[in-house]
């Protein structure tokens, strides 16, 4: 399999740091996390270790794991950055046995990183492998940028616009798939440089991700639409799913 954040993963944090964008999400983390009694949690697709530092700032345990290595280095650096050394390794979800002989209170997998499986097969042999490290009890926690709402959008979003840099979506789909190509724009007088990254999504809505979970074993799935834990319906911004153990 292909590591699309090979490069990308270098310019990820150009979306901005943790603090100007998780404030709703920390929150609504604190209280689940409470309400389960999760002290540790593995986030499996972990990216440059945004919610991880998010959660080490609140006081939990955690470890780390992503199947892009550069997205790994990234995440040690931005980590060690604030003096952080959680255990992170190199992982594919599907196979988190591989690595990780433990079970946690949590596994977290956030911001369309599970869509990035395009079959039944392997989005369900990655949701037992999750399972598999969840404790009797313990919940999983799944978020995705990509609604019944936010499909009808324009599809071209402009998500930074910085003087000196530029990030814009732009989104196609199809019944099945969705395709996100994002250019990158570097604009000062001393960087100018364009790249584009172009991520293909299984499309999974609320009903796709319940087939799924009940497919792999979980016993009951709560689904919001915000971080305020309101139901999901046809106006949510937001899919946050929290699936009990
Ligand atoms: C859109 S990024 C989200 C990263 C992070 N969770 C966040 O919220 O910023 C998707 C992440 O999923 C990871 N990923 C994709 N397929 C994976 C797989 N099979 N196993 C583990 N990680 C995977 C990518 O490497 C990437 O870091």
């Amino acid at each position: 399999m292909k590591d699309l954040y090979e490069k990308f993963a270098y310019d990820y944090d150009e979306f901005g740091a943790i603090e100007e964008y998780l404030g709703d999400e920390k929150r609504f983390f604190e209280e689940v996390f409470q309400q389960y009694k999760v002290s540790n949690v593995l986030d499996c697709a972990c990216g440059t270790g945004q919610h991880l530092l998010m959660l080490l700032q609140s006081g939990f345990h955690v470890a780390g794991s992503d199947y892009s290595k550069s997205m790994i280095e990234v995440a040690k650096r931005n980590l060690d950055g604030y003096g952080y050394k959680p255990k992170l390794k190199q992982c594919d979800f599907r196979y988190l046995e591989k690595v990780f002989d433990e079970t946690y209170d949590a596994v977290i997998c956030l911001t369309n990183s599970l869509p990035h499986l395009h079959s039944d097969e392997d989005l369900v042999t990655a949701l037992i492998s999750m399972r598999k490290r969840i404790r009797e009890g313990g919940i999983l926690v799944l978020s995705s940028g990509t609604t019944h709402a936010t499909l009808q959008y324009p599809p071209i979003e402009v998500v930074v616009n910085r003087q000196d840099f530029s990030r814009v979506f732009v989104k196609e789909h199809d019944e099945q798939f969705q395709t996100i190509h994002i250019v990158d724009l570097f604009h000062d007088e001393h960087h100018v440089e364009s790249n584009q990254y172009d991520i293909k999504y299984r499309l999974l809505l609320d009903e796709d991700y319940k087939k799924l979970l009940q497919e792999a074993g979980y016993k009951k799935i709560n689904i919001y639409g915000d971080y305020s834990q309101n139901p999901y319906d046809k106006n949510s911004m937001k899919l946050i799913i929290v699936a009990e153990v």
